[in-house]
C-alpha cells in the first residue's frame, strides 16, 4: 500500500520551497534528499551527534528528530545559509577556516550551525563558556582544541565586524 503524501511548505535560508512528502519523513531526509540541501550531515540519526544541527528561528535543533511537517511554522537555516548576504564567509566560517577547526568535516556542520546560535546568546564566551558551547556536538577527528579556538576567534572576528559597521554608519 502507498504511503499517504503531504504537501509540506519549508522556508529554508530566506526561500520557500513545497515537497510532497510521508508524515515520518525526518527534517534531515527531506533537506537533504527533497532539497538537495546536502551540507546538513546525518550521523547516528538518534539526536546524539549533532551532525544534523540546523536553526529553527534562530535555535539550533537536532534534524534528525524532526519530522519535516512540524517544520513548518519555522524559519529554517541550514549551513548553506550561514554565509554573509555578500557570499563572504561568516565569521564563524571564518574563524574554523583560519584556526584548521576540521579534519574530514563530516561533524562540521553542525558545529557552524551550533555555535552561530551560540555567539548570538553569548557574543563574548569565556573559554570555559567557548567549551561549553559545543558541548552537545561530537568530533571524532580533531580533539577539540582548534574547534574551541574557532568559537573563541568567531567571537573576536564578529565583534570587529560590527565595530566596522558601526565606524562606516
Ligand atoms: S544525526 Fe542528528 S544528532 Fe546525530
Ligand atoms: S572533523 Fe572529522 S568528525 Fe569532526
Amino acid at each position: 500500500m502507498s504511503e499517504t503524501l503531504h504537501q509540506v511548505r519549508l522556508r529554508v535560508n530566506g526561500l520557500p520551497h513545497e515537497i510532497r512528502v510521508p508524515a515520518r519523513r525526518l527534517l534531515s531526509d527531506a533537506l537533504r534528499h527533497d532539497l538537495g540541501l546536502t551540507g546538513t550531515h546525518v550521523g547516528c540519526e538518534h539526536g546524539v551527534c549533532g551532525a544534523c544541527t540546523i536553526l529553527l528561528d534562530g535555535e539550533p535543533v537536532r534534524a534528525c528528530l524532526m519530522p519535516a511537517v512540524a517544520a513548518q511554522a519555522y524559519e529554517i537555516t541550514t549551513v548553506e545559509g550561514l554565509a554573509e548576504p555578500d557570499g563572504a564567509l561568516s565569521p564563524v566560517q571564518q574563524a574554523f577556516a583560519e584556526c584548521h577547526g576540521l579534519q574530514c568535516g563530516f561533524c562540521t556542520p553542525g558545529f557552524l550551525t551550533t555555535i552561530t546560535a551560540g555567539l548570538r546568546r553569548d557574543p563574548c564566551p569565556t573559554h570555559e563558556r567557548a567549551r561549553d558551547m559545543i558541548a552537545g556536538n561530537l568530533c571524532r577527528c580533531t580533539g577539540y582544541q582548534n574547534i574551541v579556538r574557532a568559537v573563541e576567534r568567531a567571537a573576536t572576528i564578529g565583534s570587529e565586524r560590527a565595530a566596522e559597521i558601526g565606524a562606516s554608519s
